[in-house]
């Protein structure tokens, strides 16, 4: 019995626990930060000083989870076309134009240093209700910025995705809310999604070694991967 045990301790010890809203349990990985490299398709933020971390606050800030690449559709690379695209995957920006919170800054390595936010798009549940639904009641949400400095004008967007508690938590990150919300764009975009007549469909590499996975330097101490998903968005 004991033996049996044993000889299925590897197979429960591989099975990733999964959770009813679909994300996993931190995966506390041992591999190292890379150097950075030659990337195509964006510049590794690293090379000149920055970092897959937003500045929420001087110390403390939320992971840069997605790249958009700029083998993407040009059109999606222009803030009109990344609109669209966003409100494709079931994204669109704040209710009513309120503004809570404040801006998140992130250096992209591209010269700018520490920059405001682009963008920050909400996700909606019902078109009828827009953004207004999902204020209340939390959800999914990114910051974005354009990595279009003079040091590296890659026009490749990066994302800081997180998913929240309604608006009676103050909008606090639920546990893996780091993981959970990446999870779920990610998942939207690999499906494909179409707005305006215009149609997209996303194809991925995940990336580990950008960012160190942990809590470490993280807003609110809330752990994620260290994964960072490379999306290349192609119109079809
Ligand atoms: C795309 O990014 C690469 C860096 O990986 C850069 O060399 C190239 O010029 C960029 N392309 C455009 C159209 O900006
Ligand atoms: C960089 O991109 C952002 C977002 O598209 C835009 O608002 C800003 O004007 C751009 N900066 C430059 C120098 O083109």
């Amino acid at each position: 019995m004991f033996k049996v045990l044993l000889s299925l301790l590897p197979v429960a010890l591989a099975t990733p626990l999964s959770f009813p809203w679909g994300g996993q349990e931190p995966v506390v990985h041992s591999w190292a930060l890379q150097a950075p490299k030659a990337e195509s398709g964006w510049t590794d933020p690293r090379i000149l000083g920055g970092q897959f971390i937003d500045f929420t606050t001087p110390r403390y800030g939320e992971p840069l989870n997605i790249v958009i690449s700029n083998l993407s559709d040009p059109f999606i690379l222009t803030d009109e076309g990344f609109r669209q695209y966003y409100k494709s995957i079931g994204f669109s920006e704040e209710c009513l134009g309120l503004h809570y919170g404040h801006v998140h800054k992130a250096n992209l390595g591209d010269g700018d240093e520490r920059k405001s936010e682009h963008v920050l798009a909400r996700q909606h549940y019902f078109l009828r209700w827009g953004t207004c639904w999902e204020t209340l009641i939390g959800g999914n949400h990114f910051r974005a910025w354009k990595q279009n400095g003079t040091m590296a004008d890659t026009g490749a967007w990066f994302l800081a995705v997180s998913k929240e508690y309604d608006s009676t938590r103050n909008h606090m990150i639920v546990p893996n809310g780091y993981n959970i919300g990446r999870d779920m764009l990610v998942e939207r975009a690999l499906e494909g999604s179409s707005w305006n007549g215009m149609s997209w469909v996303a194809e991925i590499e995940w990336r580990e070694g950008l960012l160190e996975a942990g809590y470490k330097g993280i807003n609110h101490a809330i752990a994620q991967d260290g994964r960072v998903a490379i999306l290349t968005v192609h119109r079809v």
